[in-house]
Formats: structure tokens, C-alpha cells, sequence
């Protein structure tokens, strides 16, 4: 199938030039001079409302088995390419969500597709490994060529994961451990440990805690659950822990406006942080960690400061309380730089950084003090899937040799300046627009408005994606470049014009 991909997509390559474009030529900024992505389209091509018919038939089909309240329709990833995802009424849309930020490259990308025709790889993506017992010969040199290569400053120690909240739930966990080994000078623990952990009780099961924050969200099971407060949804009918959930900062913009009003903000929350740290510990129920997001995402894309970070640490320095921050979204190179809490500029950023989704595989990187002390303390059949580590190394090479990172600031800026642009052409309608690179957001005025100018844009040919109450999120892949910020602007702009 690979090859017959690859076959395909050659040819669609030599055809390219006869493509008629079908972007519109209204710019309501300067066009970038246009340089074409590998294997792109030229642009969005729609031929029905979406979803069309035969994904409203597929929805059907798959409603007689499973949920389906959350399928927007169904895709035809042969045909997608790049920038754009194709569905199965042959309609082909810019993604500027890329399946929940996951998508680092674009679709079919030819790197990766290649990787599946070398017969030296086939046995890695045939047999998946228990790795955590019988892991293949090239797994430390591929982890290290992949994951380690992008370490953050200060660590060394990486262990791979299924998806983002496996990552959350075995990094909350590594802290618990860490945390009650220092409590106990590293001794082996009492018998009466050993005997109540195992009937849910303490002093086995302590009665330790991880600080979260209002608006975070750090997956769907059930620790990471506590410790999400981003929507309802996710959250009702199951029971969680007796955890501290601090205020995150709510910053008003535009940011040079307000620069006193946030620092008041970003302190008052701060102050909390600390409050809650002690009311805990005092509980007895005392905060092992602390897990941040360093933008929270689903929660509506709400920024704090370099500053605000760089104090959260030296609070949780001065607790005892390891520091995790859960770059899942955030990471991968989309603001900028490979992880975000680099624009913190930090040398010691934490104890725990957490990924998934652009990283291909889930994970987290930790600090030695943090490693498990024990084999199957931290343990699960696969822990991780080595066929994505073989992609991960493709596509560090690709964001190496393309300098997708820069290219990502720059189309970054250009989507922010659109975004600032479109907000003072429609006040009314448009406010608070944020970002870094192109993980950038707006607000529309309500909840139902930013659901129509959603529905909008993606029946011209643009998909995007929500978040919080009221915003929209741009969540492109690294090769979201300026001509393709001018290709959202424009319809963008259309579907705005409506409301004027
Ligand atoms: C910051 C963050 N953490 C954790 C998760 C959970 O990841 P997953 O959906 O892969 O379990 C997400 C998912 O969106 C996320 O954005």
C-alpha cells in the first residue's frame, strides 16, 4: 500500500503545475511570495456541504456500533496530503486543526512514507514488542537518535508511552514514588505498607496529592482526570481525588495594554498556589507535584508569562513538590521552539515533562532522582510502540534539514498579525487574539458564534478546531507556511463578511 502511495503521489507531483488553484485572490493582508510544500495542494477544493453524503452514511453505520456524537465525518487519508485532509465526499480541506494537533509534517508525507518500503524496517512494524521486557537490539540507539536527541535541559531519562494520558497517569505516578522514597530516607518500606496498599489504604496508599489548575486539562483517566478542570464533560459521574486545583492566570489583552492589571494576576494566582500547598499539606494530604500546562489548550489557550512560570518552579523548589510540565500540545516545535517551556528560559525547567501527539509516541522525560526505583512499578505491555520511535527520527530529520521551526515562527507571525487584523475589522465579533508560533487562538463572541464561524469556514474549505468557551484554536503542522496563513485569512475573511 505504501508504494502504491508513494506511485500515486509522484504523480500528482508532475501534475502539479496543471492544478488550477481554487484559493480566492482576496488578500486583506500581502500575500507571501508562494513556496510550495512537497507534495501540498494548491488548495481547498469543495464539493459538498460537510458532511456530505456519504460520510452522513458512514455515520450511520458506525452510530449501530459505537457513539458517533463527536464524529465530524469520515476521511480519505490516501488522498490527503500536506496541508490537507480529503474526505470521502472527495471534498479537501486546509487542516488547521490536524487531528488534534497531532499531525507533525502534514499527511503522506514522503519521508515517512518511504521509511515503509525499506525491508530493513518491516520486522518493527509487524511484531510490537513488550518492551519493557523483551525490547529489540536498535531500541537504545533509535530512542536516543529520536527522543534523546530532543531532550529538554538537564534530562537524560526518557520512558516511552501509549498516548498522553498514559504519559500524565505514569508520570504522576513516578512522582508518588519519588516522593515517598525521599519520605522514608529510601528505606524498604513496613510490613504494615505492604499489607494495606493492597486493600486501597494508608500508609500503602498515602494520602498524596498533585496540584492542578482551573482550565488545565491532562487527559481522561482517572488521576489525570483529577486534575482536569477544563470542561463538565469530561468530568461528571466519576470520582476523583480530594486534590488542590489552583487558579490559572485569565490575562487581558492585548497584553501591552494590561501589562499591570495581568502582573496582579499572574501573582494573586501565584499566591494561591502557595496557599493551597500548605492548606494541603496540612489536610495531610501534602502536594507531591505540580502539573502545569505551559499554554493551557482544551481549557481555551490561556497564556501566562515567562515570568509566571519561572516563579511556579521556585515555588515548587522551595515545597519539596516535583515540577511536571505536560508539553502533550504544546510540544513539538509549534510555538517556535521545540518545547515551549524553552521560551521560559530555563536551565532546570522541571522534574517531569510529559508528550504525545506531534512526538508520535507518548512519554515523558525525567530527572535520575525521578527513574522508578523497582521493575514493574511503572509497567504496562507495550510502553510505547518502537515503529513510531523509526518516524520520530524521520521527522526530527525533516524539521532539521527544512528549518521547520523557523518556518513556523515566521508563518506563526503572519497568522497572529491576520488574526489582529481581522479582530479590529469585526470587534463585534472578534477579540483576544494569542499566540506563539502558530499555536495561536481568537475568541469569537459567544459560544454559538464560534461554533457557526467554525462550521462556516470548514464548509469553504478550512478546518478548525475549538477550545475553552468561546475560542477557535489554529493547530497547523510544521509546514503551515505564510501562503497557506493567506489561504485561511481569505475565506476566513468570507465567512466573516457574513455578519457585517
Ligand atoms: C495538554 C494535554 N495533556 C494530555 C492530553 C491527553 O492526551 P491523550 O488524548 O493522548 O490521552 C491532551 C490531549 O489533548 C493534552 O492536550
Amino acid at each position: 500500500m505504501a508504494s502504491c502511495l508513494i506511485g500515486r503521489q509522484l504523480s500528482l507531483c508532475v501534475q502539479k503545475n496543471l492544478w488550477l488553484s481554487s484559493a480566492g485572490c482576496r488578500y486583506v493582508s500581502k500575500a507571501a511570495a508562494k513556496t510550495q510544500v512537497e507534495y501540498d495542494y494548491d488548495g481547498p477544493l469543495m464539493k459538498t456541504t460537510v458532511p456530505g453524503p456519504r460520510s452522513q452514511e458512514l455515520t450511520k453505520q458506525l452510530g449501530d456500533i459505537q457513539n458517533v456524537g463527536a464524529v465530524h465525518f469520515f476521511c480519505n487519508y490516501e488522498d490527503s496530503r500536506g496541508n490537507y485532509l480529503v474526505d470521502v465526499d472527495g471534498n479537501r480541506m486546509l487542516d488547521i486543526y490536524t487531528q488534534i494537533s497531532s499531525i507533525p509534517i502534514g499527511y503522506n508525507h514522503p519521508a515517512l512514507l518511504k521509511l515503509m518500503t525499506n525491508p530493513n524496517n518491516l520486522s518493527t512494524f509487524v511484531n510490537r514488542p513488550a518492551l519493557g521486557i523483551l525490547p529489540p537490539e536498535n531500541f537504545p540507539d533509535k530512542i536516543t537518535e529520536s527522543l534523546l536527541s530532543i531532550a529538554p535541559s538537564g534530562m537524560s531519562r526518557v520512558q516511552t508511552m501509549a498516548c498522553g494520558s498514559c504519559s500524565n497517569e505514569n508520570a504522576f505516578k513516578s512522582i508518588f514514588i519519588w516522593y515517598r522514597n525521599k519520605e522514608r530516607g529510601h528505606n524498604t518500606p513496613s510490613e504494615e505498607e505492604l499489607t494495606s496498599c493492597m486493600t486501597n489504604q494508608g500508609p500503602g496508599c498515602p494520602d498524596l496529592s498533585i496540584l492542578s489548575f482551573m482550565g488545565g486539562f491532562h487527559g481522561r483517566t482517572m488521576g489525570c482526570l483529577a486534575t482536569t478542570h477544563s470542561k463538565v464533560i469530561h468530568k461528571l459521574d466519576i470520582p476523583s481525588f480530594d486534590w488542590p486545583v489552583a487558579p490559572f492566570p485569565r490575562l487581558k489583552y492585548p497584553l501591552e495594554e494590561f501589562s499591570r492589571e495581568n502582573a496582579q494576576e499572574e501573582a494573586r494566582c501565584l499566591e494561591e498556589v502557595e496557599d493551597l500547598i500548605v492548606k494541603w499539606r496540612q489536610k495531610g494530604k501534602p502536594v507531591a507535584g505540580i502539573v502545569v500546562e505551559p499554554i493551557q489548550s482544551e481549557g481555551g489557550d490561556n497564556h501566562a508569562s515567562a515570568d509566571f512560570f519561572r516563579n511556579l518552579r521556585n515555588i515548587s523548589r522551595k515545597h519539596g513538590c516535583a515540577f511536571h510540565v505536560d508539553e502533550v500540545q504544546t510540544g513539538g516545535g509549534c510555538t517556535g521552539k521545540f518545547w515551549a517551556h524553552e521560551h521560559w528560559g530555563m536551565d532546570d525547567p522541571a522534574e517531569i515533562v510529559s508528550f504525545s501527539k506531534k512526538l508520535l509516541t507518548g512519554g515523558y522525560y525525567q530527572k535520575d532522582e525521578l527513574q522508578a526505583d523497582k521493575p514493574y512499578r511503572i509497567f504496562n505491555t507495550w510502553m510505547g510502540d518502537p515503529s513510531k520511535n523509526l518516524f520520530l527520527v524521520e521527522v526530527l530529520n525533516v524539521i532539521r534539514r527544512e528549518n521547520l521551526l523557523e518556518e513556523v515562527t515566521r508563518s506563526g507571525k503572519a497568522l497572529l498579525n491576520g488574526l489582529y487584523e481581522l479582530q479590529a475589522q469585526y470587534p463585534g465579533l472578534l477579540s483576544r487574539a494569542r499566540g506563539q508560533g502558530t499555536f495561536c487562538a481568537i475568541d469569537a463572541r459567544d459560544a454559538a458564534t464560534r461554533d457557526r464561524l467554525m462550521l462556516q469556514a470548514r464548509d469553504k474549505g478550512v478546518l478548525l478546531g475549538g477550545c475553552g468557551d468561546q475560542s477557535i484554536r489554529f493547530r497547523p503542522a510544521l509546514v503551515f507556511k505564510e501562503y497557506h496563513v493567506h489561504i485561511f485569512l481569505n475565506i476566513f475573511n468570507d465567512v466573516l463578511a457574513q455578519y457585517k
